[in-house]
């Protein structure tokens, strides 16, 4: 029998650049993923389908960040040569197994979905104005998954609703049709700190509309003077005081990015973060000494980003070309699943000869 094949799906709504959330949260992993060399396979997309059902009045949002996510994937290490990376508008298969997929769903179902829940919370949607795009793209996100045949899905805990709509409309799909599709895991990150890194400001999230984020594509300048004015622990005015680490930003943030070897290195006083959070605990450590590791070790990070942002940024038609060629091999893989889906379901009339000759004895027999 034919091995498992191992195969990782994930994207972004390309409704803004990526930031450093972004990052951490799951381009970090998928780049290592990608890197290991344990998956078959590796598409990655840019959601802009999914993003115009909430920004349906603002088409050229979505047009301008497409090339923007592109230059962040790249920049981040995603390798066209490993990864196939794409744009879901361009896979109109997609369309017709969300269609299907649409019968396997309940109205009441999708009103229980907690993020379908709190979007339309958050957006602001009045009750009825809900747009029915909108109110069924966990479906037509358990069609991109699908569609794949992805066993791996590497993304943030807000997706995990989304993750088990797929499984149980993917094992809906294989109870009356037969086993066809591949039923998919979340890869969430491991560290807390990864799981929903807080914005600049303290808040619970990094959101462009709140203007408290970090962008892979900000200048050296840029990060630097963010970092000055984060937020840290507003009860700690002397450096004597003792200081505290629950909701403070800076070791949030240090928590996200900072490995050992980069504290001892670049500090002069400690050999690992926890010497550094014990001192800060104790009083005695300043907002700034631990603001400047911080700067550091983002520049660490984020620079040779920034250059292979500023590479590809040079060749904006090959970037262009890289997303065309990745939706030409997605498209072949979701015409693959779309032949073995409509098979499955008995509407494969053209490519099934014993169907017509079946049909034929049937009439003359008449
Ligand atoms: N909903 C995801 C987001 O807002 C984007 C997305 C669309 C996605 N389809 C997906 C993520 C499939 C993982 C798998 O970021």
């Amino acid at each position: 029998m034919e091995k498992k094949q191992k195969i990782i799906l994930t994207g972004d709504r390309p409704t803004g650049k990526l930031h450093i959330g972004h990052y951490v949260g799951s381009l970090r992993r998928r780049v290592e993923l990608q890197n290991s060399g344990q998956f078959d396979k590796i598409f990655i997309f840019e959601a802009d389908a999914q993003a115009l059902t909430d920004n349906i009045d603002n088409p050229e949002k979505v047009r301008q960040n497409v090339i923007e996510v592109a230059l962040d994937y790249l920049a981040a290490g995603l390798d066209p040569s490993l990864s196939t990376l794409f744009i879901q508008s361009q896979i109109p298969e997609l369309c017709e197994l969300s269609f299907y997929f649409m019968d396997l769903v309940s109205v009441s179902r999708l009103q229980r979905n907690p993020t379908v829940k709190t979007e339309i919370q958050m957006r602001g949607f009045g009750g009825e104005a809900i747009p029915v795009g909108f109110f069924t793209y966990p479906i037509s996100q358990a069609a991109d998954i699908a569609m794949f045949r992805a066993t791996t899905v590497p993304a943030g805990e807000d997706q995990e609703p989304m993750l088990e709509q797929c499984r149980e409309i993917v094992r809906r799909f294989n109870n009356i049709y037969g086993d066809t599709l591949v039923e998919p895991e979340i890869l969430l990150p491991d560290n807390a700190a990864c799981l929903r890194l807080p914005g600049t400001d303290g808040k619970a999230k990094m959101s462009k509309s709140l203007g408290n984020c970090i962008y892979l594509s900000d200048s050296a300048d840029e990060v630097n003077r963010k970092v000055k004015t984060m937020y840290t622990d507003p009860t700690h005015l002397q450096v004597s005081d003792p200081g505290h680490l629950e909701g403070n930003t800076v070791f949030t943030y240090l928590d996200a990015f900072a490995t050992d070897e980069q504290v001892a290195r670049l500090t002069a006083d400690y050999q690992t973060l926890q010497e550094m959070k014990d001192h800060y605990t104790r009083g005695g450590l300043g907002d700034m000494k631990c603001k400047k590791l911080l700067m550091a070790v983002l520049q660490e990070t984020l620079e040779p980003i920034r250059q292979r942002r500023a590479e590809y940024e040079k060749d904006i038609p090959m970037v262009y070309d890289i997303l065309r060629h990745g939706c030409e091999v997605a498209r072949e893989a979701a015409a693959q699943t779309m032949d073995d889906v409509r098979r499955a379901m008995k509407i494969n009339y053209f490519q099934d000869l014993a169907l017509i000759e079946e049909q034929s004895r049937r009439f003359s027999a008449k």
